[in-house]
């Protein structure tokens, strides 16, 4: 019997918030491996932020994704049928694999997963591109050093769980933004932030800031961009440092707000920083070791949000711009056992 790859493929660009309408899906017979290559059967797959930009017009750093074209995703999947010298059959590799059940890959471009490391959920949350960016955004980007303030954005999804607990291991004291009442007990009670801030809940931002961060603020983990960026620009202390991570606020809208705050670089002799995570691949090892070394000990936890079934990933798409996600937001395609 022929195996088929179901795909999820992008239907028409979206102009605003992105969902199940602007993807469809259809079934081709999977492509047998060449010299060389590899078939995997996708077990996860990573629903980000930038997704909704890699299927703009114009991304602006990575080509943009075309219709008709299988939706871009990094995942994790399983070696069905190896002629490559790098992986055997049944090996767990996480490569770009795209919204598929199944794709047919150069063995070069896969990263064979370290078991001794974590499992394939771990490899794909606590361990995966989330978490490297939170790593290298707090610790490199940020440089937060102990005794200082950080304040973290979206702090109760994938990037801000780990930015702000990494921001703790470093000795720093953490306030998170997220929305919901929820969300903010979760990253205080259960992830160790000093305070929370629901930014839907507070009629002013800058205020609800000055509260928490009475002495000013650091280090910046900017998620989200727009007026929380702006608020903590104004409350920046001397040579503090904003790592742009993303701006989830500004990604799906027409109208993009104006930051008013930025002459406050000057007087703060301040330094605002955005950063790519795939600038820093050639130390991702270095960072798994120190994550999964804190995991195993219990220091750092990350909470997964996790879809089942190919058909949902669109879904999960629209949730990320709705806060619909608590957690790093994955979809479970086939069973990782
Ligand atoms: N620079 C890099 O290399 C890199 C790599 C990965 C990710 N990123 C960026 O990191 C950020 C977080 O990504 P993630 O994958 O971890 O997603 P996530 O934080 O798990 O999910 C997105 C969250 O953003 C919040 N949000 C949505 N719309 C918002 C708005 N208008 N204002 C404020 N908050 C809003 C929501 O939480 P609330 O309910 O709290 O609003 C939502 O749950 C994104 O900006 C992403 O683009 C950057």
């Amino acid at each position: 019997m022929t195996l088929m790859n179901r795909r999820v493929t992008l239907k028409e660009r979206p102009t605003g918030l992105a969902g199940p309408e602007h993807f469809a899906m259809d079934e081709q017979p999977v492509r047998a491996p060449a010299e060389g290559e590899v078939l995997i059967e996708t077990l996860l797959l990573s629903v980000d932020p930038a997704m909704r930009v890699w299927i703009s017009e114009n991304p602006g750093y990575v080509e943009p994704v075309l219709p008709g074209e299988v939706m871009r995703a990094g995942g994790i999947g399983r070696v069905l049928e190896s002629r490559s010298p790098t992986v055997r059959p049944g090996d767990l590799v996480q490569a770009r694999l795209g919204w598929q059940t199944h794709t047919t890959l150069p063995g070069s471009v896969l990263q064979r997963l370290d078991p001794a490391l974590g499992s394939a959920l771990d490899w794909i949350g606590p361990l995966g591109g989330t978490a490297l960016t939170a790593y290298f955004g707090i610790l490199d980007v940020g440089a937060a050093k102990a005794g200082e303030t950080v304040l973290v954005s979206a702090a109760s999804g994938g990037v801000g769980q780990m930015a702000g607990q990494i921001a703790k291991l470093a000795g720093c004291r953490v306030v998170g933004t997220a929305g919901g009442p929820e969300k903010c007990a979760f990253v205080t009670r259960e992830l160790g932030f000093d305070e929370a801030i629901d930014y839907k809940a507070e009629p002013d931002i800058k205020a609800a800031i000055r509260r928490t961060c009475p002495d000013g603020i650091d280090v910046y983990f900017d998620n989200v961009g727009g007026p929380t960026l702006d608020a903590a620009l104004g409350a920046i202390r001397l040579r503090g440092r904003i790592a742009v991570c993303g701006r989830i606020s500004q990604t799906a809208t027409a109208e993009v707000y104006g930051i008013r705050n930025m002459g406050v670089l000057i007087g703060k002799r301040a330094r605002i920083e955005g950063f790519l995570v795939f600038d820093y691949a050639d130390r991702y090892d270095e960072a798994r070791r120190w994550l999964s070394g804190h995991l195993k000990a219990g220091r750092l936890k990350q909470r997964l949000h996790v879809l089942d079934g190919l058909e949902r990933a669109p879904e999960g798409l629209t949730m990320l711009f709705r806060g619909g996600n608590t957690g790093k937001l994955v979809v479970r395609v086939a069973k990782e056992d």
